[in-house]
Order: C-alpha cells, then structure tokens, then sequence
C-alpha cells in the first residue's frame, strides 16, 4: 500500500520530535582526568591512586584498556583542592596532558551535538575563556578526529551565545570526544596542562638528522624544560656526553645548537655529525666511560635494564661529572609504573636534594624519559 502524503508528514514529524531520541545522559563527576599513550590507562590510573591516597583524597581510578584515558574520581568534591594539587600534571609521568573532570555525557544525539554540550556546560555552570574539541591517541579515538575538527567552531560560536565562554575567564574548557557518542566534560587553568591539543607536539622530523630518535631529544626539551632553562642550559659552547649514541639522532639536537658532544657507542655514528668538528666519538662501554672533566649535559639512550640506568645516572651526579642528566628508561613488559619508582627511588636516594622531572612522551614508547637536575653545589 503506498502511503499518503499526509500520512508521510505524520512520519516526518513522529521521527522527528525531540522525545523519540534517546535523551543524553549527564554524569557529574569531580576528578582528574588524563591522556595517555594507549595500553598504559592502568599506569596512568594507577599512579593517580596512589598519588591521591598520599593525599588523603578518596575516590577510584577508572581505565579503560587501549583508550588512551584514564580518570580518578572523587567520592567528596570538598578534596578537589588537594586532589589537582596531588595529581598535578607536572607530577604524573605516564599523562600527556591533564584536566579536571566534571561530567561524562552518554548517547549524544548525532542531530544536535552543539546543543547537547550547550546544555550539560549550562548546568554544570562551567564557564572558560577558550574551548578545545579533542580526542586520546586510541585507534578507536583517532577517528573521530574530523569530528572534532567539524565541531570546534560551531561549538565556539554556541557557548559564546550562552555566555559559556567568555573573556574573563581564566580556564579552557576540554571536550573530549569518545567513541560510542560520549564524551568527557573537562577543564583546565593556564599552564596546568598540554598547550598541544591531545598533549602530542607535531614536530617535523630534521632531513638531516641521523634517527627518528630526534624527535624524543627534541620534544624532552620542550617539555622537561622551561623556556627560560632552554635558553640558559641549551646555550653555544656548551659540553654534553651521549651516552648509547649511535647513529645520533640525539647527538644531532646538540651539534644543531652548537654544543659539542662526547658520542659513546661502539656502533658507527652519522659521517655528517662526526664532519660537523664538534663530535668526539668514542668506541667505550658506556657503562665505564666518565669525562675528563665535568660535563653540562649527561644523556643517555642505551637500551639497559632501567634500574642499571638509574645507578649510572647517580654516579655521574654524585660524582659531578655532570650539571645534569637527561635518560631514558626502557620499561619491563609488567610493573612498569613499579620500576620507575625503583629508578626514581634510586635516584632520590643516591643523589640527596635531586629533582626529577619523569615523562612518557609523544615520541616514547615502551619508555620514559627522566631529567635529573642535582641541587646546586
Ligand atoms: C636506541 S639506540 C640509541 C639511538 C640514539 N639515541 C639516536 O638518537 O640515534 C641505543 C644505542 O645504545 C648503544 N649501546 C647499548 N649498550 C651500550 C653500552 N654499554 N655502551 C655504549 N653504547 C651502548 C647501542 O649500540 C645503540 O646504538
């Protein structure tokens, strides 16, 4: 029977009333929520925990596997001060970025996203200054990318008109989209999280450069250092030893700043480095070789158990052949947030009053990168 078309408008209508789709579902919540490199949410998660047991604060960890994302939820609102002081980003190692959490929304309709967000910010009463759509580094989560892209301006445009965003704001509001139509309802103060979206820095990989490895040297620099210790620590003339050189991918973010470098490895290093006339290379074991004299820069890539890293990495401080060391530690298949407390713990121990500064970066993998800064003598 073919229908009238009265009868069609009545099925347009029907379809489209508002009540025949599933409402979204709001779920405030008061946390911190993280970005993390996928397959390590336990560690992400777990390092939460126990910062936040430290603290006193209770609550649950939630992680998904392989989503990039973990949380920590609070049982008491009133903990959030000690909680954001407690899960810091600068403190946690396996995140990428940082945020506080406010609510998870569920089933958002895929006719009226923009109004579905609208609305959970209105009541929440969240208010920002700026407003970023994102996505974790999960196979799942990546596509979603053109999404997230497609709704940042007509989301912008809408809080604007809600007066969600507005000038005198301090923080930026995070929408981070997850598959299955939900999404994390986030916030963060200035300077309290990744100024790149995702927390990934898109850097160019040098033609020239010897190793993808570069790219880890590069964005450690970025990260683990202010603009102004870059400006003073990464200045001409200075002196580095790296340690697991070979073929110099790490070397060359030196030589590029005009910083010669002691290259230890018994494999061949890149000829255009050793040409650059500020490249010593040394065929020693990495594990015998010190410096004449003191060094700025330890930095050191071999692929070792991370504990024996960490008790090299002591000598040279408390040795002080070096002003400061910049490692990496290969991480085991399991415990892996274990052992970099043992390394870190390593350190603290030998290397009374030493700062550390511990992240798995971007461009890490089954790693993390660790500065050791020794207190000043
Ligand atoms: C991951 S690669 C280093 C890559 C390098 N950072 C780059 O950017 O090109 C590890 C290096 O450590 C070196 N290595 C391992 N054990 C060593 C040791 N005991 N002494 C010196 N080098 C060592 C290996 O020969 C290898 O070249």
């Amino acid at each position: 029977m073919r229908s009238s078309p009265t009868m069609q408008r009545a099925a347009v209508r029907l379809t489209d009333r508002p009540m025949d789709t599933p409402r979204p579902r709001l779920t405030p919540a008061t946390g911190r929520a993280v970005l993390c490199r996928a397959g390590f949410e336990k560690e992400a998660a777990g390092e939460m925990s126990a910062l936040a047991g430290e603290a006193r604060c209770g609550g649950y960890a939630r992680a998904v596997a392989d989503t990039g994302v973990a949380a920590f939820e609070l049982y008491a609102a009133e903990d959030l001060g000690a909680l954001q002081a407690a899960c810091a980003w600068s403190r946690l190692v396996f995140a990428r970025t940082a945020w506080d959490l406010h609510a998870r929304i569920d089933g958002l309709p895929s006719r009226d996203r923009v109004g579905a967000l609208r609305e959970a910010f209105q009541s929440l009463r969240i208010q920002g200054s700026g407003l970023r759509v994102e996505h974790a580094d999960s196979a799942d989560a990546r596509a979603l990318s053109p999404l997230a892209r497609a709704l940042s301006l007509p989301l912008q445009r809408s809080f604007h008109e809600a007066g969600i965003l507005r000038a005198s704001e301090a923080r930026t509001l995070h929408v981070l989209l997850m598959p299955d139509a939900a999404a994390l309802l986030c916030s963060a103060m200035p300077g309290s999280a990744s100024a790149w979206p995702g927390g990934i820095p898109r850097l160019r990989f040098p033609a020239s450069a010897p190793s993808r490895s570069t790219l880890k040297l590069e964005e450690a620099f970025l990260v683990l250092l202010d603009e102004s210790e870059r400006h003073r620590w990464l200045a001409p003339g200075q002196r580095a030893v790296d340690l697991g050189a070979a073929p110099g991918g790490w070397t060359w973010q030196f030589v590029r700043r005009s910083i010669r470098v002691t290259a230890v490895d018994n494999g061949p290093m890149q000829a255009a480095l050793l040409d650059s006339g500020l490249v010593e290379h040394r065929r020693d074991d990495g594990f015998r070789y010190l410096p004449p004299k003191p060094v700025d820069w330890l930095v050191c890539d071999m692929v070792e158990q991370p504990r024996r890293i960490a008790q090299l990495m002591a000598r040279w401080l408390v040795g002080g052949h070096c002003a400061r060391a910049l490692f990496n530690l290969k991480l085991p298949m399991k415990k892996r947030r274990e052992e970099v407390e043992l390394c870190l713990g390593v350190l603290r121990t030998a290397v009374p009053g030493v700062r550390l500064r511990a992240r798995q970066l971007y461009h890490d993998r089954e790693e993390v990168t660790v500065l050791a800064l020794p207190t000043p003598r």
